[in-house]
């Protein structure tokens, strides 16, 4: 029996009673998603699962994406036997070279890979190793974002377009190929609507993806830093967050369509191992 768990914040709940490393029945599927589009963000604790099953898992929600591009900074190896599909996200580093993604640092608020014009539904992250503090992923969500805006603001963003930038990772380091963007009006990446219709739910929520370097469509550069510094004030503000606080064996699944997440910072001389698969969406609209 799959029991639902509401976190009481704006999203997040608790999937009971499911061991993620068997097959899940049709059943036991669709009670998950329907709960997944109801709380946007799912927490399934006490699993223990191989990166087979976590793909397996993932892939019952759909296919799945290859991995982001590296930082340079990163200097990361490819150790991993199912790099294509799993991103290890930690600060562990071994022989000298990061085991994988995004070190020890605070991770802004952002949309996985937004940047691409198909970017993923969701993500799912699956601890392995946690710090004893510190590392907590907070979502937001960007359904009650869009419907608790001043009406003009919401009338004003209506047809608007931004840029999503795919220059830096969400802690700020510059990807293998990329160079610095400093005018945001040049920035590379997709153009996305600003108000998206979920396609499932069919609800309209703000899109925003990551603030550095977005830029704002047709807009004079200093209305779209105007215009977006309002915007990503009101989405993040806290009625609209609930945070993830990790043990090992946490499974958390969040919807890149409605929901921003971010990453606090942690000692970096604990360990923390993330395995992460992307699932692929479809192109906002
Ligand atoms: C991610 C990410 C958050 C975390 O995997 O997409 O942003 O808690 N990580 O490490
Ligand atoms: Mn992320």
């Amino acid at each position: 029996m799959v029991e639902v768990r509401p976190s009481g914040s704006a999203l997040g709940a608790d999937i009971v009673g499911v061991d993620l490393s068997r097959p899940l029945t049709s059943a036991e599927f669709g009670a998950i998603h329907g709960a997944w589009m109801d709380h946007l963000v799912l927490r399934f604790r006490e699993q223990r699962l191989t990166d087979d099953a976590l793909m397996a898992f993932s892939r019952d929600f759909g296919g799945l994406d290859g991995n982001p591009r590296h930082a340079k900074a990163e200097g990361r190896t490819e150790a991993n036997p199912n790099a294509g599909f799993v991103n290890i996200i930690s600060n562990v580093v071994e022989n000298g070279r990061a085991i994988g993604g995004l070190g020890n640092y605070e991770s802004k608020w952002h949309t996985d890979m937004s940047y691409n014009q198909v970017p993923p539904m969701a993500s799912a992250l699956y601890a392995l190793e946690v710090p004893p503090s510190g590392g907590d992923t907070g979502f937001c969500n960007m359904y009650t974002a869009l419907e608790s805006l001043p009406a003009e603001t919401r009338a004003r963003i209506n047809g608007l377009s931004c840029v999503h930038d795919s220059s830096l990772n969400s802690v700020g380091q510059l990807r293998v190929g990329f160079e610095d963007v400093t005018d945001p009006r040049k920035t590379p990446g997709a153009v996305h609507p600003l108000v998206r219709t979920h396609p499932v739910t069919g609800r309209q929520c703000l899109f925003l993806g990551r603030r550095r370097n977005a830029f704002i469509q047709g807009l004079e550069l200093a209305d779209s830093e105007a215009l977006l510094d309002a915007l990503w004030a009101h989405a993040t503000r806290p009625e609209h967050c609930w945070t993830q606080q990790w043990h090992v064996g946490d499974l958390v699944l969040w919807d890149n369509r409605c929901a921003l997440h971010r990453r606090d910072e942690f000692d970096g001389t604990a360990r923390r191992v993330m395995h992460r698969t992307q699932i692929s969406g479809d192109r906002p609209f």
